[in-house]
């Protein structure tokens, strides 16, 4: 917008009046610029405005808007425009870098979750290699168990750099369609084979329903391994208290919110369930619901993030159902072409 020198505005352009939602010709800066970053800013632009040298550099302010029901955090810049008779202008400009630093932000929570989730086991190798140095330096017995211990959090190490990279992999492809053709019940087979021991460990049956044939759809196989590995690993690890897990596969005509043919896979067990507060924030990177026990159970908080990217790149859908005592389902929604 242009301010004119009693400050009031001479002109703003259509993307102000949306920032406000107001009209504003004529109005003074000041009921628009309430923050005193920013009166400051103007005094500023009209202080060099005055003094007849069109500053290098314009006067610049952060500021907080809260309007329409959303918050914003705003770029303002005030330069002097050179002095035509009648007074001093200035241009205001207001960029909206909300997007911008809530990236950044989410950035730097990634960085001090990755350190921590390091750190615990790295304390604790250091922690027994001090240990089998000195007072366990010859106590077999005591060894035998440090080492065990150190093999444990060494494979978690390896576990979480591992699901660290595949993110990364899958974040870089996220915008690459997937060519080759796959079948979801073939990955869904293979899986299984993987996760054959685990199955066995938490004792847990699983039952298979499908209708009939399924074509081949497009889709990365590693990567829809991934996707189903987690899943039914889930559905053992936290939901095998229900001793059988469901894995139903659905061809759909159309979905709302989805073009063509869709194929479904719903993964349900019958275990203790999750509370509703935590289904939205069940996929971001490093949630747990109970951290405690994911950890217990070899778990890095990554897998649903992973399976949402993956989905995501594959331009399907991923919900999440729970009934807390009745268990979960989670369901993954691709399109056949
Ligand atoms: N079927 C389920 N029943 C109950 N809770 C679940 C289920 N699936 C996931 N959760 C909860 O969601 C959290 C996040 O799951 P996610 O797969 O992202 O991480 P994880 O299993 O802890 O670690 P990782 O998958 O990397 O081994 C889990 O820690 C668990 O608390
Ligand atoms: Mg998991």
């Amino acid at each position: 917008m242009l301010v004119g020198p009693d400050r009031r505005i001479l002109l703003a352009n259509t993307a102000a009046r949306d920032l406000f939602q107001a009209p504003m010709q004529g109005l003074s800066v000041a009921s628009f610029l309430r923050q005193p970053d920013s009166l400051s800013a103007l005094d500023k632009g009209f202080a060099a405005a005055q003094a007849g040298s069109a500053a290098p550099h314009p006067a610049e302010a952060r500021m907080f808007l809260a309007s329409g029901g959303r918050e914003a955090t705003l770029r303002v810049q005030v330069a002097a425009l050179a002095q035509p008779v009648g007074g001093a202008v200035l241009l205001v400009t207001l960029r909206d870098v909300s997007q911008q630093e809530d990236a950044e932000q989410q950035r730097r929570d990634f960085v001090a979750n990755v350190s921590h989730e390091l750190r615990s086991p790295l304390t604790a190798l250091s922690g027994f290699i001090e240990t089998l140095k000195g007072p366990a330096r010859s106590d077999p017995e005591a060894q035998a168990q440090f080492l065990d211990i150190m093999e444990r959090e060494a494979q978690r190490m390896s576990r979480l750099v591992g699901d660290l990279l595949s993110l990364s992999r899958v974040e870089a492809l996220e915008r690459v369609r997937p060519r080759d053709r796959v079948s979801l019940v073939e990955i869904v087979e293979a899986t299984l084979a993987a996760l054959r021991p685990k199955i066995a460990e938490h004792r847990v049956r699983i039952i298979i329903k499908d209708d009939g044939e399924l074509p081949a759809i497009p889709g990365d196989k590693d990567q829809l391994i991934q996707v189903f590995h987690n899943l039914i690993e889930n559905a053992v690890k936290y939901g095998g208290a229900g001793e059988r897990v469901e894995i139903t596969f659905e061809r759909l005509d159309s979905l709302p919110g989805m073009i063509g043919p869709v194929q479904r896979v719903t993964v349900r067990d019958f275990g203790d369930g999750i509370d509703a507060i935590h289904l939205p924030r069940l996929t971001e990177r490093f949630y747990r619901v109970d951290g405690h026990r994911s950890r217990a159970l070899g778990g890095t908080g990554l897998g649903l993030a992973i399976v949402k990217h993956i989905v995501n790149r594959h331009r399907g859908r991923f919900v999440i159902h729970s009934v807390r005592g009745e268990g979960s389902s989670f369901t993954v929604k691709l399109p056949t072409g």
